[in-house]
């Protein structure tokens, strides 16, 4: 897709690089095994790669903790594998994301590092310090103040204490921020995902927030006054009109406590390109995952960012998440999870692909030992971390999946010797395939991808709708419930695109699919 509006289009694909694909034999993943699988991705139909952070990193929140924005970690390969990784997949014609992690960063870093070395440092302002903690609560847990005994002050960190925020009011960090972004520009990055962009700037004054029901702490806060500052504005015009310096840049935003007034106000033309609202996630975790529910919500967004003239983004799986497999499907078996892919690849929004999403990977079952990701240590058993959903990809029925060599720094899903891509890839009846013919008719079909979303009335059970351009129309059934349903189609003429060859008939079989163009 060459138009500079590649990203509404396109589909992209979140990569979390050490677990995909482990090309040394370490049990980590790395950039030459990304190389490696550049042809698989594309024999899929995506259009980009978000890479989850590669930066050096102690590990202290998996990568979200950078100590170098500027370098890769040699456990990930080295710049040159980064830039034969651009060549490599700007020559397949997929663009690259990257995932910048600018709200705070690692305590290891060398910022950081001089900034508490004294008060007097010249890097000191570059962190947020304070004599007396206010009540704020960091998002993992605890408070987000952290007492550095050898200069008798706290520093802020919204997430743990070995990811202190950055003080971006200063204007010598504000702009050796923005050169981190142009250090990649130039390296031909095609985009960014931002990590917690809205958190960048906190109330000058640091006032308490205040209280509101909720569980932990950190939901026992109203975040009026850690995040959502009015300065973002500014500098988002800042950071877009840098984007839109080079060719055919994109930025997305992670909205961290998103609202859909929220996220469409920090998008536009003169600021981000888009930012995640993560409207269905929640689902089958503290909200059914049932079509009228579903349907509530597809609604609120779509009125929200067709009035902002925004484009919405669709996200079912990400690193943060219980995968949308996991959270849908009973047992081993994959219905509900077509159903969910239909819904990611036909809504009306940039979908994201969550590696492994295709082939239905299941969240990893761990035991409290084996949980690396502090907020499930800090938490166990009532929240269990983001450990399940990020364990290696399930590349064929090799020991470790195909995926390395070496014991994985998580061990593989105890289900790999029957769900893997090999074993998908030989199945036409398989979710592999059922997510490339989807991906395939998203191309061919330019209503799916840029047309008008039509709700239409259906059974209990059925989420039905068009989507629709002047010259197009395709019509969408998914039937959730385990029942057959009569669902017919509208007036006209139809032709079945899903399940390929069917002929349009009036009734859907249990968490049947039903996909038509009218002729
Ligand atoms: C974002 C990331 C998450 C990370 C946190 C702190 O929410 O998605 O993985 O832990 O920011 O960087």
């Amino acid at each position: 897709m060459e138009s500079s509006q590649w990203w509404r289009e396109g589909i992209i694909y979140q990569i979390y690089p050490r677990s995909f694909k482990d090309s040394n034999g370490d049990g980590l993943g790395d950039l030459p095994g990304i190389i490696e699988k550049l042809d698989y991705l594309l024999s899929l139909g995506v259009d980009a790669l978000w890479l989850s952070p590669f930066y050096p990193t102690p590990d202290k929140d998996f990568g979200y903790d950078v100590s170098d924005h500027c370098a890769v970690d040699p456990r990930f390969g080295t710049l040159a594998d980064f830039d034969r990784l651009v060549a490599e997949a700007h020559r397949r014609g997929l663009r690259i994301l990257l995932d910048m992690v600018m709200n705070h960063t690692s305590d290891q870093h060398p910022w950081f590092q001089e900034a508490r070395s004294s008060r007097t440092s010249p890097k000191r302002d570059w962190y947020i310090w304070r004599d007396r903690p206010n009540n704020w609560q960091a998002a993992f847990g605890g408070r987000t103040w952290t007492y550095d005994p050898q200069t008798g002050q706290y520093y802020l960190h919204l997430f743990t204490p070995a990811q202190p925020d950055v003080n971006w009011r200063n204007p010598a960090v504000r702009q050796a921020q923005l050169d981190v972004f142009r250090f990649w520009l130039e390296r031909g990055v095609d985009g960014f995902r931002l990590d917690v962009f809205n958190a960048y700037f906190k109330h000058p004054d640091l006032p308490d927030n205040p209280p509101q029901f909720g569980l932990r702490g950190f939901d026992r806060q109203r975040h009026i006054y850690d995040m959502d500052q009015p300065e973002m504005m500014p500098l988002l015009n800042e950071l877009r009109a840098l984007l839109d310096s080079y060719p055919e840049r994109y930025a997305v935003g992670e909205t961290y406590l998103a609202t859909l007034d929220k996220v469409v106000s920090y998008c536009g033309p003169d600021k981000l390109h888009a930012a995640f609202s993560f409207d269905f996630t929640s689902a089958a975790l503290f909200y059914p995952w049932n079509p009228a529910w579903i349907l509530k919500k597809i609604l609120a967004r779509e009125r929200i960012f067709e009035a902002a003239g925004v484009w919405p983004t669709t996200v079912l799986s990400n690193h943060d998440l219980p995968r949308a497999a996991s959270r849908y499907c009973r047992g081993e078996d994959d219905s509900q999870a077509r159903i969910a892919l239909t819904l990611l690849l036909t809504l009306r929004g940039t979908p994201f692909l969550y590696y492994g999403e295709e082939i239905g990977l299941r969240d990893l079952p761990l035991k409290r030992h084996e949980i690396l990701d502090p907020p499930g240590q800090k938490y166990w058993p009532i929240y269990k971390g983001r450990d399940g959903c990020r364990g290696p990809m399930q590349w064929d029925d090799s020991p470790q999946a195909g995926f390395s060599q070496a014991q994985p720094w998580l061990k593989v899903h105890p289900d790999y010797p029957r769900r893997n891509v090999a074993a998908q890839e030989s199945d036409p009846a398989s979710l592999l395939n059922f997510t490339r013919r989807l991906i395939a008719l998203r191309r061919e079909y330019p209503a799916l991808r840029r047309g008008a979303f039509v709700p239409l009335s259906a059974p209990a059970g059925v989420l039905a709708y068009l989507r629709r351009t002047e010259a197009q129309t395709v019509f969408v059934a998914l039937n959730f419930s385990r029942r057959e349903v009569r669902a017919p189609l509208p007036e006209g003429e139809w032709q079945t695109l899903l399940p390929e060859g069917a002929s349009p008939a009036g009734a859907l079989g249990p968490q049947q699919i039903l996909l038509a163009c009218k002729v």
